[in-house]
């Protein structure tokens, strides 16, 4: 029987636990009809504080397919949100009316918030500028469809990488696989933030190398993985519109490119990928997209523990990274939940090397 969890982290689960999410997504794909009455009865909460059309919508459809129900807000202005109530108050008061708790919100950090007053399930649908773990899944389930591994991969990943959140948690969770490579292509303004890099570096989990052009990075990746540029997280509009045209993928770059190799994207895309690049067979980004409604549905029937006889005989395996918190210091991400929820306890998560990081929204308060 499992224990409340929740998904926060896109490494919150153990590779273990991921090749098991996505077997049963398979089961899924090949018939959906047996899943019909999964979760009968059972409610899902979507608490959108950000706009979405594919994390929501799928949420929703992936648990109406799996017969439950579904309420919430896609914007948190009709809610009592308006009128002040905070995230811990929200929460506490959703958990009594639903089963599990899907969050998107502005706001660095605020599911891993949520999460502790919660007494259901809450996955993070994308905090701010810092991680997208359900979106990895629905990467990582498309790219282990497509290659038949998640290992001793290249993986381009392009454009804004800075602010965009599903960057930050594919990079988190592919270099958890042996033998897998980065190429992080980026203008020098939007380059992969240094928490990201230190982790690699410090790890030596992956190696990763930087460029600045498509037409560098192209050439040997096995997947190009586009993003778009995040207007909305721009303090400067005129420097968003100085590079918003820096990485835009055509047919011109395609040819460049292996035969084998496949372009994903999160979406939505505003001008980065030319629409005659959706004809090529390498543009997988649609079919990513459908596969995350699958990869949701057995998200939820897991955390939920609604996978019928799905674990009978399987080996659970749990996450064993070491932590300890310490209260004593604040964090000093201005993004970050603790600086607008002032009743939440700082907590940070110490690892052996001496480093010390935010335990809501990543922040490096001391290098080791
Ligand atoms: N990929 C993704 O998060 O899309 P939405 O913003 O439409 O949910």
């Amino acid at each position: 029987m499992l224990q409340i969890r929740h998904l926060i982290e896109p490494t919150d689960f153990s590779v273990k636990e991921l090749e098991d999410l996505f077997e049963l997504a398979d089961l899924i794909i090949d018939d959906p009809k047996k899943y019909l009455h999964q979760c009968d009865g059972k409610i899902m909460v979507t608490l959108f504080y950000e706009p979405s059309t594919r994390t929501r919508f799928s949420f929703e459809a992936a648990m109406m397919r799996l017969g439950g129900s579904v309420l919430g807000f896609s914007d948190p202005n009709s809610s009592s949100t308006a009128k002040g109530e905070n995230i811990p108050d929200t929460i506490r008061i959703v958990s009594g009316y639903a089963d599990i708790a899907v969050m998107r919100h502005p706001v660095e950090g605020a599911p891993k918030a949520a999460s502790l007053f919660s007494r259901i399930p809450v996955i993070n649908a994308g905090d701010g500028g810092h991680q997208h773990p359900t979106q990895t899944l629905t990467d990582l389930y498309t790219i282990r469809s497509k290659f038949g591994r998640l290992h001793d991969l290249k993986v381009g990943i392009c454009g804004d990488l800075k602010y965009g959140r599903t960057t930050h948690s594919l990079v988190k969770a592919m270099a958890r696989y042996p033998g897998n490579e980065f190429v992080f292509i980026s203008p020098e303004e939007l380059r992969m933030p240094a928490y990201i890099c230190d982790d690699l570096d410090r790890s030596g989990a992956a190696k990763y190398t930087e460029c600045r052009t498509i037409e560098e990075g192209i050439g040997d990746v096995d997947i190009l993985y586009m993003t778009r540029i995040q207007r909305e997280r721009f303090s400067d509009l005129d420097e968003y519109d100085r590079i918003k045209d820096s990485c835009i993928l055509n047919m011109d770059k395609m040819k460049l490119a292996k035969e084998d190799m496949i372009v994903l994207h999160p979406l939505p895309r505003v001008n980065e990928i030319h629409y005659e690049v959706d004809n090529d067979k390498r543009a997988c980004y649609f079919e990513q997209a459908e596969n995350g409604m699958y990869v949701r549905m057995s998200l939820i029937m897991l955390l939920l523990d609604e996978t019928g006889d799905f674990y009978n005989g399987r080996v659970l395996s749990v996450n064993d990274s070491v932590m300890s918190f310490l209260e004593l210091d604040r964090c000093r991400n201005p993004k970050c939940i603790t600086q607008i929820e002032p009743s939440l306890r700082q907590r940070f998560i110490t690892y052996g090397d001496g480093i010390k990081v935010c335990d809501y929204c990543g922040a490096v308060l001391q290098k080791g």
